[in-house]
């Protein structure tokens, strides 16, 4: 039985099926790779085996986002509950495996509807089986969809009797430039519609040290997780990307106040990509991720411009990580 006839079975809707194609992936990859400073989209991180790797990432020691993250949700459940009431609808943006969410539904009164969405579309359905299994009787309408691209809310959400929550944990949003994080709020403003709240997950300025390490771990599982990006252009578009040849690199960038992530070539190389050609001098890197990280007004400051309005910023005793709640007017 495939992944979606499986979550058929328990009672989970229609997959709406918007994955990017592989010419809208080699597209962006060729683009990528042609700029003087090669870069690669972090969305792509996320074929099968990118997710299944970052869910390892999650239980990394040095990996502080996911563990502070859900403290923080499981303690501030109730009150994010009684922000969206009675029988809403939660939509999660970059659901991946559904793991957080269960803090929130299990608080909600009567939960009418729950639609993830992910790019990933494996793990997206196994997520919402797992979802399914916990909340037996819940509507579970999920999206594969690139989330910076438009797509149509279901009726699971948009017959919702109460109100409308939006959910962007993991600090995802740290992904985006600060330009891109406020056109990615304003279209959630717009997908939600007035009246609706939106709980994003923000992870905060601190050491160097510490930021290093969350992206760099001992066990090198980020590295893997970085170089699978290669893998998946070499299986997916035929390139013929030497893995061993690029080595993973975590760096501070004060300047722009976010972690980047590279693969750095080792020699000078030339790779090809179906019909492209790209050349590597020895050192030169290809920017895969960016994460921003912010302080609580300087995020508050980015959701109002974006036409939220901060409701409430909940964070850890540590101020490691922050959860807004976003309203819409
Ligand atoms: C950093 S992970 C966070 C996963 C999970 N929400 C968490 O908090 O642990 C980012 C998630 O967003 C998904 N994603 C990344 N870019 C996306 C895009 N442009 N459109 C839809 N999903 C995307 C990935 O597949 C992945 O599941």
């Amino acid at each position: 039985m495939n992944a979606q006839a499986a979550t058929a079975q328990l009672g989970v809707q229609q997959l709406q099926d918007l994955e990017p194609t592989l010419e809208e992936f080699e597209a962006a990859v060729v683009a990528g790779l042609s700029a003087t400073q090669k870069t690669l989209p972090c969305k792509f991180f996320y074929d099968a085996a990118g997710s299944v790797l970052f869910d390892r990432i999650c239980k990394l020691p040095e990996y502080y986002l996911t563990r502070t993250e859900l403290r923080i949700l499981d303690e501030q459940a109730p009150a994010i509950a009684a922000l969206l009431g009675p029988q809403a609808s939660l939509v999660e943006f970059g659901a991946g495996s559904a793991s957080k969410v269960g803090l929130i539904l299990s608080r909600l009164e009567q939960p009418f509807s729950y639609v993830p969405v992910d790019i990933s579309r494996k793990h997206l359905l196994a997520g919402a089986a797992g979802v399914a299994r916990a909340f037996p009787g819940l509507r579970i309408a999920p999206v594969c969809a690139d989330y910076t691209q438009n797509f149509a809310l279901p009726a699971a959400a948009s017959a919702a009797p109460g109100a409308l929550g939006g959910f962007f944990p993991g600090s995802t949003i740290g992904n985006f430039t600060h330009p891109e994080a406020a056109v990615f709020l304003a279209r959630t403003r717009e997908i939600l519609g007035p009246g609706a709240v939106m709980i994003v997950g923000v992870d905060l300025q601190k050491e160097e040290r510490v930021l290093n390490a969350a992206y760099d771990d001992a066990a090198g599982v980020t590295a893997e997780f970085n170089l699978n990006l290669l893998r998946r252009i070499n299986r997916e578009l035929g390139g013929n990307f030497r893995i061993g040849e690029f080595e993973h690199a975590a760096r501070w960038n004060e300047a722009e106040g976010r972690v980047e992530m590279h693969l750095v070539s080792r020699g000078a190389q030339s790779v090809r990509i179906g019909n492209a050609r790209f050349e590597f001098q020895a050192g030169e890197s290809i920017h895969t991720e960016n994460s921003y990280k912010y302080s609580i007004a300087s995020f508050q400051a980015l959701a109002s411009d974006a036409g939220y309005v901060p409701a409430a910023c909940w964070t850890d005793e540590r101020q490691l990580f922050s959860v807004h709640a976003l309203r819409v007017p």
